[in-house]
């Protein structure tokens, strides 16, 4: 059953997004985003210039003012109350058509589950190089940083969640190295645990990072994932570390208030 505005469900086993809401262009690319983003530029127009980051800078005070996610009240992020509003609102504001949804706008039940678990057990990351797949809004990396990770790297390939984190780590005094490479084809990767929050959410990106990590973690590396058990988040080959009652709203999970765990993703799977 697809909640109001049809965000996240379970039920539905994919991410959909409010098609109803957007322009016919925006619901078009949902599902081939992501190969799309993959390269520096929205519309053709080379993004990542100072003045264009400048612009989304604006445009991302303007339409997410700072607010602490419900499960981790020690750090302050740049969220919108309407992500569907806030994806028209970004591609009027930039003058484009093939913005990538916001996800950055929003602090997700499986990321704000890892986020809490890396805040309350800081040995995991003391000291240690970390790697954030799909960081969005930067809040695993930012916690990351905060519990004492000796380096944080995020890595998103939309430009403007790249943004994002770089407002948010600013905010919350967090230092976080940003990365725009696909870490997905990177094959030497310099990290001692790679973290993920709430990657499966479709089917294409699912069946991409699952057996990533996995590789990961049969190269020794500590893969720690958060997640509401989406349709597409694996079913074996995890040690569970911990649950979390997590406060979200009807618009994007369909339910108020919803179950997000934390595991340690194991090889071999
Ligand atoms: C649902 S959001 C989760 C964000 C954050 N981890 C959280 O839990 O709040 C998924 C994010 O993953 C990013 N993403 C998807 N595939 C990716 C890939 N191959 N490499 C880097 N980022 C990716 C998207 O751009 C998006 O920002």
């Amino acid at each position: 059953m697809r909640g109001k505005m049809g965000m996240i469900s379970n039920d539905c086993k994919e991410y959909i997004l409010p098609r109803t809401l957007i322009k016919p262009t925006l619901a078009a690319m949902i599902t081939p985003a992501t190969d799309e983003q993959m390269d520096d530029s929205i519309d053709g127009r080379t993004v990542d210039t100072e003045a264009w980051r400048r612009r989304v800078g604006s445009f991302i005070r303007d339409h997410a003012p700072l607010r602490p996610p419900p499960l981790c009240p020690e750090i302050s992020l740049h969220l919108a109350d309407d992500m569907a509003g806030a994806w028209a609102a970004a591609e009027a504001a930039l003058a484009a058509t093939r913005v990538p949804p916001p996800f950055w706008s929003v602090a997700w039940v499986g990321g704000q589950a890892l986020a809490r678990y890396l805040l309350d057990h800081p040995d995991r990351v003391a000291g240690r190089h970390l790697v954030d797949v799909g960081s969005g809004s930067g809040l695993v990396a930012i916690a990351a940083a905060m519990a004492g990770a000796g380096s944080v790297t995020a890595c998103d390939l939309d430009p403007l969640a790249r943004v994002a984190i770089a407002m948010n780590a600013a905010t919350n005094h967090a230092t976080v190295e940003i990365d725009p490479a696909d870490p997905l084809t990177t094959t030497a990767m310099d990290a001692d645990i790679v973290v993920a929050g709430d990657l499966w959410y479709e089917r294409q990106i699912a069946e991409k990072i699952t057996p990533w990590l996995r590789r990961q973690a049969a190269a020794g590396r500590t893969v720690l994932v958060g997640d509401k058990r989406r349709a597409f988040f694996p079913r074996s080959g995890l040690e569970p570390l911990a649950d979390y009652a997590v406060p979200t709203s009807q618009d994007l999970e369909s339910e108020a208030l919803t179950t997000a765990g934390v595991w340690r993703l194991e090889s071999g799977f």
